[in-house]
């Protein structure tokens, strides 16, 4: 049955070659004081970064500019962000970049006027805001996290090995996102895919958790076989506009809350991941890469009936003849053709991870228990052994 929901998004997103020309209608609303976050570099070498500066002079604006926001934003990067929007009195942070200066603006935003440490109230006690919260507006140059049209907002804690996310409520979602496909083609390969089995990732966490009949694992099915389809074009031919603003456009969808709502949703992959990457600082969508299968394959038993779904709406396996566990195991090894053929991390070892570390990534994996099946840190410990 479906669960009760309210649903609305507050953001506004402009899509198409010609979004950028929209941030003039945008920033008349806030005042003059901009905070223009992005990260390493990439937004000056492909001319972004001169768009946007443009385009914020024509409107009048003081800019203040907090750069080098690195992929897993960390805490100490966050308190260094409070205190230039605070310093400044920032009306706007705008964001230029992918997920992590997307995640990280939120971050900031909710931040800058908390008068407790942010890193103890929001990531580690999960609490609420209750301060004021400056608006942010993103420019998204990374296709994946969905962070453009969401809440959430991951800081990573290197001294206490932590990578936890929160998902903040609608009064903190990105007022606007701007979203130009082909501000993403300048994407060395390695990020693109790794933002292609984010997307996945995120679709398949909603898509393996419930056993109703629902509306939204149907979206789902939909948005996963436009991804396969769309993301075998690209990593061809990563300039072909039709795949890549597709693709866009369905990382958007699989994380806006949209298909989450009125179902269970898993996000174990996620939890593993996370912590992977609080080990390694490895790239968000290949942590997720290497752990996917092995953690599919161990929780399948318990949500078959799904799994050969999935296998037969989005892997077109004939079931014919076949055992319901057959069908589901050949679901499983098509998913696995498809990620070497775009070629993501198929394994931790690739990721920098060693048997020592497995220990201590099971112990900080958050368990959550909306999945098929609740692991205890032995599981997880079983599943990163099977990863290697
Ligand atoms: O820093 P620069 O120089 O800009 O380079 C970035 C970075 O090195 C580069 N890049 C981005 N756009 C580019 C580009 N290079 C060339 N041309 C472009 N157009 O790509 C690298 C990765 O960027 P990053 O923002 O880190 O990637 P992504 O978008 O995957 O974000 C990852 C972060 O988002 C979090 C992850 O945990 C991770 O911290 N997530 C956020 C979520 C959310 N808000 O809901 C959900 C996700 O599951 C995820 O956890
Ligand atoms: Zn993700």
């Amino acid at each position: 049955m479906l669960g009760n929901f309210s649903y609305s998004n507050p953001t506004k997103l402009y899509f198409g070659e010609n979004s950028l020309d929209y941030l003039n209608e945008e920033l008349p609303k806030y005042g003059k004081n901009v905070m223009l976050a992005y990260g390493g570099g990439s937004i000056k070498k492909n001319g972004i970064y001169d768009q946007v500066i443009e385009i914020l002079r024509a409107n009048g604006k003081n800019v203040f500019e907090d750069p080098g926001v690195m992929p897993n934003p960390t805490v100490e990067k966050l308190y260094e962000g409070c205190k230039i929007a605070r310093s400044n009195d920032v009306n706007l942070i705008l964001a230029v970049g992918g997920g992590s200066t997307a995640d990280y603006a939120k971050a900031v935003s909710v931040s800058a006027y908390c008068e407790e440490d942010p890193w103890e109230k929001y990531y580690l006690r999960m609490e609420d805001v209750d301060n004021q919260i400056i608006p942010v507006g993103v420019v998204l140059t990374m296709v994946g996290t969905g962070s453009e049209m969401n809440g959430g907002a991951v800081i990573t804690n290197p001294e206490s090995k932590l990578k936890i996310g929160h998902v903040f409520g609608e009064n903190v979602f990105p007022k606007f996102a701007i979203l130009n496909p082909k501000f993403t083609y300048t994407l060395p390969k390695y990020q693109m895919t790794a933002g292609f089995f984010d997307i996945m990732s995120h679709i398949l966490e909603q898509y393996f958790s419930g056993g109703d009949d629902n509306t939204s694992d149907y979206i789902m099915e939909g948005l996963l076989q436009s991804l396969i389809h769309s993301t075998r074009i690209a990593v061809s031919n990563p300039n072909d506009y039709e795949a890549r603003s597709n693709i866009m456009w369905t990382a958007t969808w699989a994380l806006n809350t949209l298909v989450a709502k009125g179902k269970s949703t898993d996000w174990m992959v996620h939890m593993i991941g996370q912590a992977v990457g609080a080990y390694t600082d490895a790239t968000h969508g290949m942590t997720l890469s290497a752990v996917s299968l092995p953690y599919y394959r161990y929780i399948m038993q318990d949500g078959l009936q799904k799994f050969r779904r999935f296998a037969m709406n989005v892997w077109k396996v004939n079931p014919e003849g076949k055992t319901v566990r057959e069908v589901a195991e050949e679901g499983l090894d098509r998913m696995k053709d498809y990620m070497k053929e775009i070629g993501v991390a198929m394994n931790l070892s690739e990721l920098g991870v060693t048997q020592e570390m497995i220990p201590g990534i099971a112990k900080a994996t958050f368990i959550l228990n909306g999945g098929y099946k609740v692991l205890t840190e032995q599981d997880v410990k079983a599943i990163l052994k099977q990863s290697m």
